[in-house]
C-alpha cells in the first residue's frame, strides 16, 4: 500500500496490506452507496443552509455527489480495497470531481453518524419492500383460501389427526402470521426512522448545524436526542433481525407442512414441475426443494440475529469498530427474507396442486369426529366429561372391531346411550363437523367466509 490513508498525518507508515484488507468494509458496504450519497447531499445542503459553507460550495458538493451516483450506476465508478469503506470511497471520488471543495463535505460530521444514517436509510427501503412482499404472499393465501372454503383437510395436534378443518381456515392461519409480520415491521420502521446525523463522532459538533433540517430532508421522523446513543445504537438492527427471524419462523412452518403434504405418506398436494426438482439418481423422485431451502435458510437469519445481539452485548459507548460487523448480517437477512417470501409466494400460486380426492377421503378415514359425538351427547344434557368417557369407550370398541364411527348401526349407538338418534350420522359427517364449529375464529364455513372478507379488508389497508 503506497498511498497514505485518509485519516491523518499522524500516521508514519501505511497499513500492512493484510490489515488493510482485514479492516476494509468496501466489499460489502458498497451496498449502501446510494444511501451514503443521499445522506451526504442532505448534509451538504444543511452546511450551506446554516452558513457553515457557502451556497456555491453546497451546490458544488450536491451536484458532484450526483455525478458520483451516476458514475456508480453506469459502472464507471467501482471503488476497490484501497478506499477502505464506502464513505471514504465516495468522498475521494467527489474530491476528484469537484476539487478541493470536496474536502469540505466532512465538516461537522463523522463516519460514525454517517454510517448510522446510511444503514437506516437502507433498512427503511428494505422494510417497505419486504412489507410489499408480505402483501403479495398474503394475497395469494387469500386467493387460494377463497377457492377452498369447503375443501376439507385433516387438522392435527401433536401431528395426530385431531379434527377436520376447512383448508381455507388452515391457510388463513398463515395469513394472520403474515399480517402480524407486516404490522411488526411497521413498528420496527418507526425506530429505524430516527436520524443520528449530526451526532458527530460521539459528542456532537462545534459547528452550528441544524439536525432537524437534515432529518426533514431525509424524511426521518425524529432525531436522536443523545449523541452517544445516536452513533452507537443498533437496537433498530436487532429489532429488524428479530422481525425477519419471525417471518422465517412462519415461512419455515408452512414449508414443513408443504413438505409433509407432498410426501407419499400424506399425498395432500402434488408439486408442479415448475417448482420441484428431480433426483440425479432416483428417476421416480420429485423433491420439494423450495420449501426445504426456505426451511434451511431460516437458520441463517436466526444466526444473524444472534450475532447482532452478541456484537452489542457489553459494547462500551460509543462507536466501536465491532459495529462494522452489523452490515453483512443485515444485508444477508434482507436478501434471504425477500428471496424466501418471493419463492413461497410463487410456490403457493403455481407450484402446488391440492389432491381433492385424496383430501376428501382423508377426512373420512379416522376418528377425528369423536369430539363431535361427545358434543352431541353434551348438547343433549350429558355432562361433557361423562360424554367424553362414553365416546372413549366407543372409539376403543370400534377400533377393536375395525370400524369407524360412521359404520356403527343405530342400535349400537343406542346401546351406548339412549340419547343417540338417527341424526348422529349427519352430526359426525366431516362436512358437518367442520360447519358446526361456528364459534368466532373457528373453522365453520360461515366464520371462514367472514375471515376472508376481513382479510381482503386488511389487504386494502396500506
Ligand atoms: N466502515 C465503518 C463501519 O462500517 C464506518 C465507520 C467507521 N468509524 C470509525 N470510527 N472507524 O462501521
Amino acid at each position: 500500500m503506497t498511498e497514505k490513508q485518509t485519516w491523518s498525518q499522524r500516521f508514519e507508515s501505511a497499513l500492512h496490506p493484510a490489515i488493510a484488507r482485514f479492516n476494509a468494509s468496501i466489499s460489502f458496504d458498497i451496498e449502501l452507496i446510494e444511501y451514503d450519497i443521499t445522506g451526504s447531499q442532505a448534509h451538504a445542503k444543511m452546511l450551506a443552509h446554516t452558513g457553515i459553507i457557502s451556497h456555491a460550495e453546497g451546490e458544488a458538493l450536491f451536484t458532484g455527489l450526483e455525478q458520483v451516483r451516476q458514475e456508480y450506476r453506469q459502472g464507471q465508478f467501482q471503488p476497490g480495497i484501497d478506499a477502505e469503506d464506502v464513505h471514504f470511497a465516495v468522498e475521494k471520488r467527489l474530491t476528484e470531481i469537484v476539487g478541493d471543495v470536496g474536502k469540505k463535505l466532512h465538516t461537522a460530521r463523522s463516519r460514525n453518524d454517517q454510517v448510522g444514517t446510511d444503514t437506516r436509510l437502507y433498512l427503511r427501503d428494505q422494510i417497505q419492500q419486504i412489507r410489499q412482499l408480505l402483501r403479495d404472499f398474503q394475497t395469494v393465501l387469500v386467493d387460494i383460501a377463497e377457492k377452498n372454503v369447503e375443501t376439507l383437510i385433516p387438522g392435527y395436534t401433536h401431528l395426530q389427526r385431531a379434527q377436520p378443518l376447512s383448508l381455507a381456515h388452515h391457510l388463513l392461519a398463515y395469513f394472520q402470521m403474515a399480517q402480524r409480520d407486516w404490522e411488526r415491521l411497521e413498528d420496527v420502521y418507526s425506530r429505524v426512522n430516527i436520524s443520528p446525523l449530526g451526532c458527530g463522532a460521539l459528542a456532537g459538533t462545534t459547528f452550528p448545524i441544524d439536525r432537524q433540517y437534515t432529518a426533514k430532508l431525509l424524511d426521518f421522523d425524529h432525531v436522536y436526542a443523545n449523541s452517544l446513543d445516536g452513533v452507537s445504537d443498533r437496537d433498530f438492527a436487532i429489532e429488524f433481525l428479530c422481525a425477519a427471524s419471525i417471518i422465517m419462523v412462519h415461512l419455515s412452518r408452512l414449508s414443513e407442512e408443504v413438505i409433509l403434504w407432498a410426501s407419499e405418506e400424506f399425498r395432500f398436494v402434488t408439486l408442479k414441475d415448475s417448482c420441484a426438482t428431480g433426483s440425479s439418481i432416483m428417476p421416480q423422485k420429485k423433491n420439494p426443494d423450495v420449501p426445504e431451502l426456505v426451511r434451511g435458510k431460516t437458520g441463517r437469519v436466526f444466526g444473524h440475529l444472534q450475532a447482532m445481539l452478541v456484537i452489542m452485548k457489553g459494547l462500551p459507548l460509543a462507536y466501536n469498530k465491532d459495529l462494522q460487523e452489523d452490515k453483512e448480517g443485515i444485508f444477508d437477512s434482507v436478501n434471504t427474507v425477500k428471496a424466501c417470501l418471493e419463492a413461497m409466494t410463487i410456490l403457493l400460486q403455481e407450484g402446488l396442486e391440492f389432491r381433492y380426492q385424496r383430501l376428501a377421503t382423508a377426512v373420512t378415514e379416522d376418528f377425528a369426529n369423536a369430539t363431535d359425538v361427545a358434543d352431541y351427547l353434551a348438547a343433549r344434557g350429558v355432562p361433557f366429561r361423562e360424554a367424553y368417557n362414553i365416546v372413549g369407550k366407543v372409539v376403543k370398541t370400534s377400533i377393536a372391531a375395525g370400524k369407524l364411527l360412521k359404520d356403527l348401526q343405530l342400535e349400537e349407538w343406542q346401546q351406548i346411550h339412549p340419547a343417540f338418534a338417527a341424526d348422529i350420522y349427519e352430526a359426525i359427517s366431516p362436512r358437518q363437523v367442520v360447519a358446526a364449529r361456528n364459534s368466532y375464529g373457528g373453522t365453520g364455513f360461515v366464520q371462514v367466509r367472514q375471515a376472508i372478507i376481513n382479510a381482503r379488508t386488511q389487504l386494502g389497508v396500506s
